[in-house]
């Protein structure tokens, strides 16, 4: 059984009070027996991820970042790496976002390579997928999906796939408050899932958690959440506020079907 996901991906937003107030209320609201069904982490930018490691420290919740470059060191001006994220308490990266592959021009390539850097590290991944309106409406869907997971996960070995979540992100659905259809997200997710399971196997595709991102909130959370195929949620606006998040989290954790709350 997949443990649900749920993290949030705090784009280039916030400062260091707002960062620090987020934390600490996001601690102060996640109790042990939601944390027990589902996994949370938060991904701010570089410059506050130790002040949010600090803060996170002795809670459920882990720090991710939202990039990470593929070299070990040297003359990258601008660039992190990943054993800066491991130094500074990192426990995930965000991989081949949206806005990394259509606003800053990244490459399935180029992806790739921080995503195996990543794995050699000991960074835990989360990979973005997912099509743009214009690829949607010329029936690329699966064809998008299709090659951004046979060239992201170019290289990896089954044993390394434990490591890598999945975030299915349909580029229309980002910050635009349409989300896709129950149907849709099962569709592009069970399409995911059997792309995985050719490339690596059956048992490998049943244990990779596909986290489902693009204007999640917790009106239509539990209703994403519940799918078969959608084992979690990469949010954005929505992880920017202490109750919206945790409106998420908790429609998570009543999804779980154990009857605790
Ligand atoms: P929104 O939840 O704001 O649509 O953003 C989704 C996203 O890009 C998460 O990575």
């Amino acid at each position: 059984m997949r443990k649900l996901f749920i993290a949030g991906n705090w784009k280039m937003n916030l400062d260091a009070a707002a960062a620090k107030e987020l934390t600490t209320g996001l601690k102060d609201n996640l109790c042990d027996c939601t944390a027990a069904k589902v996994d949370v982490a938060v991904c701010p930018a570089y410059v506050y991820v130790p002040q949010v490691v600090e803060i996170a420290q002795g809670s459920p919740i882990a720090v991710g970042a939202q990039d990470v470059y593929f070299e070990g060191n040297g003359a990258f001006t601008g660039e992190v790496s990943v054993a800066m994220l491991k130094d500074v308490g990192c426990k995930y990266t965000i991989l081949g976002h949206s806005e990394r592959r259509h606003v800053i021009g990244e490459t399935d390539e180029l992806t790739n390579q921080k995503l195996l850097a990543a794995l050699a590290g000991g960074l835990d991944v989360i990979l973005c997928i997912g099509e743009l309106l214009e690829e949607r409406q010329a029936n690329q869907t699966e064809a998008v999906i299709e090659r951004h997971l046979r060239k992201g996960l170019a290289g990896v070995t089954k044993e390394q796939m434990a490591k890598v979540t999945i975030a299915y992100e349909p580029v229309w659905a980002i910050g635009t408050g349409q989300t896709a259809t129950p149907e849709q997200a099962q569709e592009a997710h069970a399409f995911a899932r059997s792309i995985i399971a050719d490339m690596f196997d059956n048992n490998v595709a049943q244990e990779t958690r596909i986290q489902y991102g693009g204007s999640v909130k917790p009106s239509n959370a539990a209703e994403l959440l519940s799918l078969p195929d959608v084992d979690g949620a990469l949010v954005g606006g929505a992880s920017l506020k202490v109750q919206d998040f945790m409106g998420i989290i908790n429609a998570g954790a009543s999804t779980c079907g154990c009857g605790c709350q």
